[in-house]
């Protein structure tokens, strides 16, 4: 569900016409719906309501200052994955004991930051991470709350290899069968409080099977330990639910509810906190990358339109061979309201969409059946809002593009478009005293 609609053949944003924030703001741009992201997180939370959740929108899908901060209003908390992030998630006003903080790779400097802002909770994945948290916590004088992040094997098959996280021998979390040789070497430490338990099994996951199978290998685990005499709190079961690349193709909020509610109501109904990290669910609809059309031309078989975005600044397709839905923004009679990516009818042709990157791999999609574009008109490539402008790059040294939110007929500049002095801005020379 999405605030994108075509009325008469004109792509909206909500209230507004595309091609006019277009023509105001440049190409390309991402444009976001706040009225989207807004009500995607009101009928995520309201799906799970049951649980009194805490969730943590996860701002490595999307971490502009201002959509973050549309979120905290909402009520949410936020995921994090680095010093950066937690200082986004403050600067947007989230409550620092409603930030956990993940990632394998965490520096002395991250976790002192972390440290100082009294975050919630630390998602901790190994046994030297742990000792290092401990340390520095003592170091700081601080008492902290951490989960143990726990690979429990299971995957999505639908998940692309590169976006698979749960499975045995990932580079992330501790195995499942080591978890309680875990809790009793560090259960008792007196600065770090070893008191729950994390996952995080992969993105995008389309249906609540895998999350089925792995809440109840690790309701298990938290039997096991309780008999252990170790007391798990806190569930953080992770991110990774769909969002709607193609129309109907992932499971909905309710669906996912459905199975995830009754395995853990009765352990809240016992006093646990359960926590979801939800991330392109959330952001993923709310955002579009629109761009212009270059060129056109042909080469071998191949017809190509050629635009002025690409890998830089949407990465998944060539990272990920991702299927983002595209269209124009004014299509003449054509629609496909639907969505459907491999759609081939009347009027339409396959184009293989590339963007200007000196890279074999800057395609936005291959043989894609489109109707016929010409040098100026706009495409609308879907599902940007996650994984986006987050990932992109001065590659090739472009610019970034500019970010739009729109809020029904308002439409405000979030981000400024990159120019060729920021290119520069921090190349500077300076003598490095050694
Ligand atoms: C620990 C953790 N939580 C949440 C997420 C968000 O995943 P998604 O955007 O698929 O919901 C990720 C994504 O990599 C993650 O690593």
């Amino acid at each position: 569900m999405d605030y994108f609609h075509y009325k008469e053949g004109k792509l909206f944003c909500e209230e507004v016409p595309v091609e006019a924030i277009v023509k105001a703001a440049g190409s390309p741009c991402y444009i976001y719906s706040a009225n989207t992201l807004r009500e995607h997180y009101r009928k995520f939370y309201k799906a799970f309501s049951a649980l009194d959740p805490l969730i943590c929108f996860s701002i490595k899908t999307c971490n502009n200052l201002h959509i973050i901060q549309e979120l905290v209003a909402e009520g949410s908390g936020i995921d994090t994955v680095s010093g950066g992030e937690i200082f986004l998630a403050r600067k947007a006003g989230a409550d620092a004991r409603n930030i956990v903080f993940a990632g394998i790779g965490k520096t002395d400097e991250e976790i002192l930051f972390a440290l100082d802002q009294e975050i919630g909770i630390f998602n901790i994945e190994s046994a030297e991470e742990f000792e290092n948290l401990a340390r520095l916590a003592k170091m700081r004088n601080k008492k902290v709350d951490a989960a143990l992040r726990v690979t429990p094997d299971v995957v999505d098959e639908k998940t692309h290899a590169k976006t698979k996280t749960g499975y045995k021998g990932s580079k992330f979390g501790v195995d499942i069968d080591k978890a309680i040789q875990f809790f009793n070497t560090y259960g008792k430490d007196t600065h770090v409080s070893l008191c729950g338990i994390h996952i995080h099994i992969g993105s995008p996951i389309y249906s609540p099977a895998p999350y089925e199978i792995a809440i109840k290998k690790i309701l298990s685990l938290i039997e096991e330990l309780k008999q252990q005499g170790h007391a798990v709190r806190i569930f953080d079961i992770g991110g990774g639910y769909s969002a709607d690349y193609e129309k109907g193709k992932s499971a909905s909020y309710e669906d996912f509810a459905a199975v995830i509610v009754p395995l853990l109501k009765p352990y809240v109904e016992k006093g646990m906190k359960i926590i979801l990290e939800p991330g392109r669910t959330i952001s993923g609809n709310s955002g579009i990358l629109v761009s212009k059309v270059l060129y056109r031309k042909e080469g071998g078989h191949k017809k190509f339109i050629i635009i002025d975005t690409g890998m830089h600044h949407l990465i998944r397709p060539a990272l990920y061979d991702a299927n983002h839905f595209m269209w124009p923004v004014v299509s003449d009679g054509i629609s496909n309201e639907g969505r459907v990516v491999d759609e081939k009818g009347e009027g339409l042709q396959a184009y293989d969409v590339v963007g200007p990157i000196c890279e074999s791999s800057d395609y936005l999609a291959k043989d894609r059946y489109l109707p016929e574009m010409k040098k100026d008109d706009l495409l609308a490539i879907f599902t940007a809002g996650a994984y986006g402008m987050v990932m992109s790059s001065n590659y090739n040294a472009t610019c970034k593009p500019a970010e739009i939110m729109v809020d029904k007929q308002q439409v405000f500049v979030i981000r400024e478009r990159e120019t060729y002095e920021d290119l520069i801005r921090s190349d500077k020379k300076s003598t490095l005293t050694v």
